[in-house]
């Protein structure tokens, strides 16, 4: 399949000064360097609809928030760099655990599915889904695809099959999450595909309870939910670099890659499992700082800073370690850290701004698409800096775990919005989604992953106590 990755456009211009008048100048963004007319016109284009979205929406219908949204707008990268040459590439490649033993533990084999590795699969027919529809409250509009107007239904139909025979990854129950959660606190921290991954989470459960609303602001980035029947809370963080960032007027990402984002990071301890994830605006132009001086920077502007190109790469890596840090540094934390890895796009047909799309209605087999250039490299800088965080949590007596979606998701390019989201109905200048997913859809799967990994840890304590106590009977 040809790939077409879309362009990431910038400019220096400031066409959305406006945005001093946003409650939250986070994830301003923006657009077009070049001077052809061409891109002026899309440059004033997008800006009227960032000011839509950022300002009129949320003045307007001040009960639904999507200035995070427009991330995705913002996401694609120069695609100027040659692709990896990754012909060899094999999702065994970096000899995967499975998620049973994923820890350094000698995982006293006590059930067969310690031979499987779920994350690597294939996507196999399923009838019987989807297992919630449209009218759960948790699915923002931007990605209720049924009710705006998408008629396949297909995509909701697949579950995922782990390679081996005997492996399966069981379909979400939500009572037994429940359960397993009972008394317990999960965080969401990351940027709007976290977001995705929560809704998902919620309306799966809303088959037993929907939690109540117990935010501690009303900044719709920060949310906090509490299962009352089982003393469960949720909660999101908006942090869709991971470290502490600073915006200009003019939509430049300042990110100190040593700093914590304490937004997130003050409230690790809080919690009993913590799901990280982050990559898509990385993509995005970056001044890069360290101990306070900026060190460089990507895709670098040179008439406002006089920085070395470092790369997106650069940012992303030292990002990943400084969030890491954050998390093994927290005397108080006890809990279980996910890093859920990158989920590609699937924009073809054109860049993601020239009317790119993804019409799509089945699932990619294998040997239909592969994972390469920027996505393979943010992949690869997931795991290698997740296995550091792991060694060094392990010492402290932390346990990571790795909820690998990408391969998943990188054969799915039938599961995104496109053109089926909210913001078609108002008249904006719009762009096909084709980055975040579709509710109900395979990103329910990322729910599958998360529950099978909590059961298998659950295995693993069972086994050690029983080795416990027989070590003490010997006494
Ligand atoms: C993409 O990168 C190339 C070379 O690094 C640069 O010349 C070009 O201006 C970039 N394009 C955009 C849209 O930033
Ligand atoms: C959607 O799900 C709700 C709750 O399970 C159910 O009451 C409703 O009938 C369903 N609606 C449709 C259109 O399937
Ligand atoms: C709810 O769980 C928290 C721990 O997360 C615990 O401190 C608290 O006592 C529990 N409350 C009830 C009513 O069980
Ligand atoms: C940028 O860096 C070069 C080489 O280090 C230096 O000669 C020049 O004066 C710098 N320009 C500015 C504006 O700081
Ligand atoms: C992919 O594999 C399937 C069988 O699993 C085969 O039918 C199909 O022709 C293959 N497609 C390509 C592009 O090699
Ligand atoms: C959107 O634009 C169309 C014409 O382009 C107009 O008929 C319609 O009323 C507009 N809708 C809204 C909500 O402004």
């Amino acid at each position: 399949m040809k790939k077409h990755r879309a362009l990431h456009h910038h400019h220096h211009h400031n066409h959305l000064h406006h945005h001093n008048h946003l409650p939250h100048g986070k994830n301003q963004a923006i657009v077009v360097q070049k001077s052809s007319s061409k891109l002026v016109v899309v440059a004033i284009a997008f800006s009227t609809f960032v000011f839509v979205i950022t300002i009129y929406i949320p003045l307007c219908h001040p009960s639904i928030n999507l200035i995070s949204y427009s991330s995705i707008f913002l996401l694609q990268s120069n695609n100027s760099k040659p692709p990896l040459i990754s012909n060899d590439y094999e999702y065994s490649y970096y000899n995967l655990p499975s998620t049973s033993s994923s820890s350094s533990s000698s995982s006293p084999s006590s059930s067969t599915q310690h031979k499987c590795n779920i994350f690597s699969g294939k996507w196999v027919p399923n009838p019987e889904g989807p297992y919630y529809n449209k009218s759960c409250w948790a699915i923002h509009d931007h990605v209720n695809c049924m009710k705006y107007g998408r008629h396949d239904s297909e995509f909701m139909k697949w579950r995922w099959k782990p390679d081996g025979d005997g492996c399966e990854l069981p379909i979400f129950n939500p009572a037994h999450f429940l359960e397993l959660v009972k008394g317990k606190s999960l965080a969401f921290v990351g940027d709007s595909v976290a977001r995705n991954h929560v809704q998902s989470l919620i309306c799966l459960l809303s088959i037993v309870e929907y939690p109540i609303d117990v935010s501690k602001t009303p900044d719709f980035n920060f949310k906090r939910w509490r299962y009352t029947s089982y003393n469960f809370t949720m909660a999101t963080f908006w942090t869709p670099y991971l470290v502490k960032r600073r915006v200009s007027d003019s939509g430049l990402a300042s990110l100190y890659l040593d700093e914590f984002d304490e937004e997130w990071t003050t409230e690790i301890e809080e919690f009993d499992y913590i799901i990280l994830s982050a990559g898509h605006w990385f993509f995005r132009r970056a001044v890069f700082y360290e101990k306070g001086n900026i060190v460089g920077c990507h895709y670098c502007i040179p008439d406002i800073n006089n920085a070395t190109e470092l790369g997106m790469f650069y940012g992303y890596r030292n990002a990943l370690k400084t969030a890491f840090k954050a998390i093994t540094n927290s005397k108080d934390y006890k809990g279980i850290t996910y890093l859920r890895t990158f989920s590609p796009s699937h924009f073809e047909n054109g860049l993601w701004n020239e009317g790119g799309n993804c019409v799509r209605t089945r699932p990619f087999r294998r040997n239909e698409t592969e994972l390469e250039g920027d996505n393979m490299e943010v992949y690869k800088t997931q795991l290698e800096e997740f296995w550091n965080a792991e060694r060094e949590g392990r010492e402290r007596g932390l346990k990571f775990r790795l909820l690998d979606t990408t391969q998943a998701m990188l054969l799915r390019p039938d599961g995104h919005p496109n053109s089926h989201g909210r913001w078609r109905q108002e008249n904006l200048t719009s762009y096909n989604d084709c980055l975040h997913w579709c509710l109900p859809g395979p990103i329910d799967t990322w729910n599958d992953f998360l529950l099978e990994m909590m059961k298998n840890e659950l295995h693993l304590r069972s086994a050690e106590e029983e080795t416990d106590k027989n070590l003490h009977s010997n006494d």
